[in-house]
């Protein structure tokens, strides 16, 4: 399955990305923060168009917007072959494009409350940080196949990815969600209380690894079934650890931009971010407590299930 570079990085993981992945010199500081494309509204049959803020993250467009703009419109339609050899088993492996991508986010069965939470959310500060619908349909369907009760989220921003987590539990399942950014969790109330879930919220003001802490403190190790870890990435090891203690056997813990934009298979991109998840992901590779997988949805997630 490949070998271990003197980065630490597995070979496998790091050849497929370099293959479509622009030199990150060409990307512009600014490419994280939601170009936008015409794409088919979702989640409602309107026939029209829509200018829709490219969801952050999203590994196709971080490799083509990268470039120039005349970049998007020269790799909208096809898909990029990434790799099609016998290395990778001869199977064709494709990069997402914007009219792929289009054609998925027509594809997202998006709640109403959650694409009026994201249009607020859109004009707002820092919302590239939020995950895209496809990933909050995937988090959604975790909880549903996983049948999970009690869930914790680390990051909550204005609440997308918590609301598409409260609305797929049941009646009685529990989503502790740990943010420190006040003025965000004012957006992310009104959208639970407009959801009718905020009963199943239990919001944690402060820092994420003191609420964690807490939970642990007050006899609750064990006992969650679902985790969602997007905030404060030279973090991720610690939080990592508090989660291990916290959910059940068998339970889940996701973590989202373990791909950061594609800089983590990039050698020469080595700032403290990259190098802080790029070191994390070998962490989680050779962390037997856990089974893995890494999903290359959105800036990429990283599914770790407790053995
Ligand atoms: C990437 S955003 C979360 C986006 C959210 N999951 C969504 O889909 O809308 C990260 C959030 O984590 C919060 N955050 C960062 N560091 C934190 C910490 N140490 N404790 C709690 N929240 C933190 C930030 O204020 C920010 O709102």
């Amino acid at each position: 399955m490949g070998s271990t570079n003197s980065l630490g990085i597995h070979s496998w993981s790091i050849l497929a990305p370099q293959r479509v992945i622009l030199p990150q010199k060409s990307v512009p500081k600014s490419h994280s923060l939601s170009p936008t494309v015409t794409v088919s509204s979702i989640a409602t049959n309107k026939t029209c168009s829509e200018r829709y803020p490219i969801p952050r993250g999203c590994l196709g467009f971080a490799a083509f917007t990268g470039k120039v703009n005349k970049t998007i419109r020269g790799c909208a339609t096809s898909p990029f072959v990434v790799a099609n050899d016998e290395k990778y088993g001869n199977k064709q492996i494709i990069s997402i494009t914007p009219r792929l991508y289009d054609y998925i986010l027509a594809n997202v069965r998006e709640p109403e409350v959650l694409q009026q939470l994201r249009e607020e959310t859109a004009s707002m500060r820092g919302s590239q940080m939020q995950v895209s619908p496809d990933q909050a349909q995937l988090l959604a369907m975790l909880v549903q196949i996983h049948g999970a009760e009690k869930c914790i989220e680390v990051g909550v921003y204005t609440g997308y990815s918590s609301l598409a987590i409260a609305l797929a539990l049941p009646e009685s399942g529990r989503l502790v969600a740990c943010e420190r950014d006040y003025r965000s969790l004012e957006v992310a109330k009104k959208y639970y209380d407009q959801a009718n879930i905020s009963h199943k919220v239990h919001v944690k003001y402060g820092l994420a690894a003191d609420s964690l802490r807490s939970l642990i403190l007050n006899g609750e190790a064990c006992s969650y079934d679902f985790a969602f870890v997007d905030a404060d990435k030279k973090m991720y090891q610690e939080y990592f650890e508090l989660l291990l203690q916290l959910v059940r056997v068998g339970g889940l813990i996701v973590f989202d931009n373990v791909l950061w934009h594609g800089k983590v298979a990039d050698p020469e991109v080595n700032d403290a971010k990259t190098v802080s998840i790029r070191n994390f992901n070998t962490s989680i590779m050779e962390d037997k407590r856990v089974s893995i997988s890494m999903v290359p949805i959105g800036d990429g997630m990283t599914i770790c299930r407790k053995r």
